[in-house]
């Protein structure tokens, strides 16, 4: 069981946000961010990051997903709260409180098996999972003279409680002329910790 982080963070200002949308759009941490969730037995989001979602709102009304291939739960104290659906693909979206998500991860925690619980953002669901998560994949973008402004940011990664293991050479991905590179945290363990 695992609890991972995922973002894509402008490098130079920690931004993941402006006005409800991502900062950039990097096909190749799009794809990685596809690659890595499809394996997941959870996705979880706010309710924001859900909404902005391309193609969401019409997914939801057809009881469909925006995320095929994965489980989402979407964290929200909103009117969707203990809606849920599965669709013909088999795929399951949740509308669902803190605690029930507090609940889903003592059972994997408890279960003990090889499963991974991805959290995709926004801002305010990073700061409130990063205490439970266990690692954090992190693709790190910069285009060149684009200067970023936002209202999203992902938190401080304190370097005593988080160990960068790998860190990939800088890519360029030509769609989106920008420099882009994956770095993965993990939390270093206490001494008293198994
Ligand atoms: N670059 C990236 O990788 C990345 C990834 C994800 C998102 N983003 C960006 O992040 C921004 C959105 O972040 P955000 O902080 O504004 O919103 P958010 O974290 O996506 O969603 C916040 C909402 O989630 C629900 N929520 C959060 N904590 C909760 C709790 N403890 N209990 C119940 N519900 C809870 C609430 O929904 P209700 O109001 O319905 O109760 C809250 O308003 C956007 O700009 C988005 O594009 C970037």
């Amino acid at each position: 069981m695992s609890f991972v982080m995922i973002a894509a963070v402008d490098a130079e200002t920690g931004l993941i946000g402006a006005g409800n949308k991502l900062i950039h759009r990097v096909p190749e941490d799009l794809a990685r961010f596809r690659e890595l969730t499809k394996r997941a037995v959870l996705v979880l989001m706010g309710r924001k990051t859900f909404e902005s979602l391309p193609g969401a709102e019409a997914a939801t009304q057809a009881r469909r997903t925006p995320l095929p291939g994965r489980n989402l739960a979407v964290l929200t104290e909103g009117p969707m709260k203990g809606d849920g659906y599965r669709t013909p693909q088999g795929d399951e979206v949740s509308f669902v409180s803190r605690e029930s998500v507090d609940s889903i991860m003592n059972w994997m925690e408890r279960g003990g098996k090889q499963q991974t619980l991805y959290i995709a953002g926004g801002a305010q669901v990073y700061r409130e999972m990063m205490p439970r998560a266990d690692a954090i994949e992190i693709t790190e973008i910069k285009k060149p003279g684009f200067q970023a402004v936002g209202d999203a940011y992902f938190p401080k990664i304190d370097p005593r409680e988080w160990e960068l293991s790998v860190r990939s050479p800088w890519y360029f991905s030509d769609a989106a002329q920008s420099e882009y590179r994956f770095l993965t945290y993990t939390r270093i363990k206490k001494e008293n910790q198994a």
